[in-house]
């Protein structure tokens, strides 16, 4: 990434903005056809996030034609679903490695996206046409705040572009977010958690793992009885796990059973994830590594009972 003679301690800005992009090719022949266009071409990056007490932390390493680099940036963003501002400190890493480690050990690295990203500049927006591994193809246009600016021109400047190059729905919060509100990480989670299920009756264990909006992963195993009715599915345990520790939000599901490769939630427990959920919350029903049926709280339980209907 070139952030040419900007001063690396100061506090930066910029306004930006995330889609899918479901025809990468075909918004490449857009970014290279705008008048003006400059094409820095194509570079690996491997961003680590860390676990912080507020904002976010990560160490990106990149290469491209001009050799290797890496940068720690600590930034602040809201997510939105319309171009958003951010603001954001870099500073440049000589031992990336030495650092990825010490941070690693002591703060804890969340996840690690990889990305091929092809980097066009216009004007003072940043064009990003980006292959996440795991996640797909994206465009991004970030344009950076020069001095005292009010942001007007810089979203005018989004808004253009985003026009121009024919982009679709915002995508909100980070590549980070998305990766981590994907099947895998959730489905490992339920799996492990699988493992310590009490089955002693069905011999059927089952595992959840419940994502909450800040990333926190809670998981539940089932729990049986020798007086049946007693017995808890795996979904309850872990949403009493979850309110335990102060959690009223579920932003992510996985349900992972040991003999059944798509175990659908029953229907009490579709009305108990409903309850902390809404109804666009992804629900993940598979097992790590292997094919995956997504679905939603909402496709699960259509027309629940909720609080309106007591008021
Ligand atoms: N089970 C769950 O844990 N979650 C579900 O949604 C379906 C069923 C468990 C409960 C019981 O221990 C076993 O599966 C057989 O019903």
């Amino acid at each position: 990434m070139d952030y040419g003679a900007r001063r690396v301690s100061a506090l930066s800005r910029n306004v930006e903005l995330k889609v899918r992009d479901p025809d990468p090719a075909a918004t490449l022949a857009r970014a290279l056809a705008l008048p003006g266009v400059r094409d820095e071409g194509e570079i690996r990056q491997r961003d680590t996030y860390f676990a912080t007490t507020s904002g976010r932390l990560k160490l990106r390493e990149e290469a491209d034609a001009r050799g290797a680099r890496a940068h720690l940036i600590a930034y602040t963003r809201p997510d939105e679903t319309a171009a958003r501002a951010s603001s954001y400190r870099l500073a440049p890493i000589a031992e990336p490695e030495a650092l990825r480690e010490a941070l690693s050990s002591s703060l804890g690295a969340l996840v690690v996206v990889d990305k091929r990203r092809r980097l066009l500049l216009w004007e003072n927006v940043r064009v990003h046409l980006d292959e996440v591994d795991g996640l797909g193809s994206f465009a991004e246009l970030e344009a950076v705040v020069e001095g005292g600016s009010d942001l007007t021109t810089e979203h005018e400047r989004v808004a253009h572009l985003r026009e121009q190059l024919e982009l679709g729905e915002v995508v909100p919060g980070s590549y980070s977010d998305l990766l981590r509100d994907g099947p895998q990480v959730l489905l490992a989670a339920a799996d492990a958690v699988m493992r310590n299920a009490y089955a002693a009756y069905s011999d059927f264990p089952v595992g959840a793992a419940l994502r909450t909006p800040d990333g926190t992963v809670i998981a539940g195993a089932s729990v049986e009885n020798a007086a049946y009715p007693q017995g808890q599915c795996a979904e309850a345990s872990a949403i009493g796990a979850l309110v335990a520790a102060g959690h009223r939000e579920i932003s992510a599901v996985a349900v992972v059973a040991e003999k059944l490769d798509v175990c659908p939630p029953c229907g009490g427990c579709r009305q108990r994830l409903k309850e902390f959920a809404r109804p666009e919350t992804p629900v993940y029903l598979g097992r790590p590594g292997g094919p995956v049926h997504a679905t939603t709280v909402g496709e699960l339980l259509p027309l629940a009972f909720d609080e309106e209907a007591l008021a």
